[in-house]
């Protein structure tokens, strides 16, 4: 039995790799440890039972304490790193959980790694870290210039990872993913939010002129990369995970409302986000050299996605509701009625 840590495996990525690795490897065990902010949802664990192949520990990643003691007691050989602040535009509000969560939580996890003799730790990083992309591809080897609060402690949480290799020889792999879509992300992200919204026929907030591109990869995609990452992946190296598709904003908008048949006047322009990035976009050489390719276009990823929620409203109208509305509030002056 192979024991995994899975940190923020009640969350969007970390839940669906939760599912992905006990759906692929019976002899695989994972232990989640959530702190269950605001993103955590346990609803998205519903049909696991606690047992031999599974448990749950509430709790955060900047408890020494408590992570070496689960490592011990669970007979952990390896952490997959989701937990993380996650939201751009909250870093831009309240940067402080940011570092805290994503730097120093991160740094807790490695000197766990490093002291218990863990076999690997993978760590979920993302392609902000490489700033606004204006044109090319982003290789492994360029330069990090993130430019958020949040781009900014992924970047740091890197680093001390890299540092620990280099110092302590600790088996650290990191992944950086492109923009994901899929069940259960919460819907202050802009697809979950534009299809929840589009399916109240209430309008969907573009910032600026919606002209900024990401590269939207299906989770399923997203987490056999990080699969290949954790068994294949060479440790003190970084894996672009990306879809290479590239869809801006009214693009995605346009989607979504098509696929619902919904109109596009719903779509408003709202101020831009400051420091908006304005491009991403990566080169997947490196992860695609050890087998792996994206098996869902965009078109193909997106009309799953929006199915899900359409089919799925108690998921999502539990949430769109107490610190939602307030979050809703402040980021965008009104709250969807
Ligand atoms: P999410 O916001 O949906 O979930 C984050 C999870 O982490 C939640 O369950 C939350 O409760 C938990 N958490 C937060 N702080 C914690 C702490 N201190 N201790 C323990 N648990 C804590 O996030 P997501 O979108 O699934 O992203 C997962 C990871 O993937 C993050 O590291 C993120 O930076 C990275 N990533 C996300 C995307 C994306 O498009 N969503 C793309 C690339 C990389
Ligand atoms: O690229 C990977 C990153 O993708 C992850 O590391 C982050 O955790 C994740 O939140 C996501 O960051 P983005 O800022 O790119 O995603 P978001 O869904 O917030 O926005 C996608 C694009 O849509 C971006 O250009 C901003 C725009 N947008 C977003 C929202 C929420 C709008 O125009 N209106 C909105 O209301």
């Amino acid at each position: 039995m192979h024991t995994l840590l899975v940190t923020g495996g009640a969350g969007f990525i970390g839940s669906n790799f939760v599912h992905y690795v006990l759906g692929k490897y019976p002899d695989y065990a994972v232990v989640v440890l959530d702190k269950l902010t605001y993103a955590g949802n346990l609803d998205n664990l519903r049909d696991l039972t606690e047992g031999p192949r599974y448990r749950f520990v509430r709790g955060d990643i900047a408890d020494a304490a408590l992570v070496e003691r689960l490592v011990g007691e669970h007979g952990v050989r390896a952490i997959v790193n989701f937990a993380a602040e996650t939201h751009v535009d909250r870093s831009i509000m309240d940067p402080g959980a940011f570092i805290q969560t994503d730097v120093y939580g991160t740094h807790v996890l490695l000197e766990a790694t490093r002291k218990c003799g863990l076999d690997r730790m993978v760590h979920i990083s993302t392609d902000e870290v490489y700033g606004s992309v204006p044109t090319g591809l982003s290789t492994e080897e360029d330069k990090l210039e993130p430019r958020s609060p949040y781009a900014a402690s992924k970047a740091g949480a890197e680093l001390i990872a890299f540092a620990y290799h280099t110092t302590y020889a600790t088996p650290v792999v990191v992944t950086r993913g492109a923009n994901t879509i899929g069940p259960c992300q919460y819907p202050e992200k802009a697809v979950p939010l534009f299809t929840t919204n589009a399916l109240d026929d209430q309008p969907l907030p573009i910032y600026g002129t919606g002209t900024a591109v990401r590269d939207y990869i299906y989770v399923e995609d997203h987490c056999a990369g990080i699969d290949l990452v954790l068994h294949q992946g060479e440790p003190g190296r970084a894996y672009n995970i990306g879809a290479g598709n590239e869809v801006n904003t009214v693009e995605l908008a346009a989607a979504i409302l098509d696929f619902l048949g919904k109109p596009h006047s719903l779509m408003r322009f709202v101020a831009d986000r400051p420091g908006h990035d304005m491009r991403y976009a990566l080169d997947t050489a490196r992860l695609r050299a050890l087998g792996w390719a994206p098996r869902y276009s965009f078109h193909e990823a997106m009309e799953k996605t929006v199915a899900w929620y359409r089919d799925n409203e108690w998921w999502w109208r539990r949430i769109k509701s107490g610190e939602y509305l307030e979050y809703y509030r402040k980021q965008y002056g009104r709250q969807p009625t």
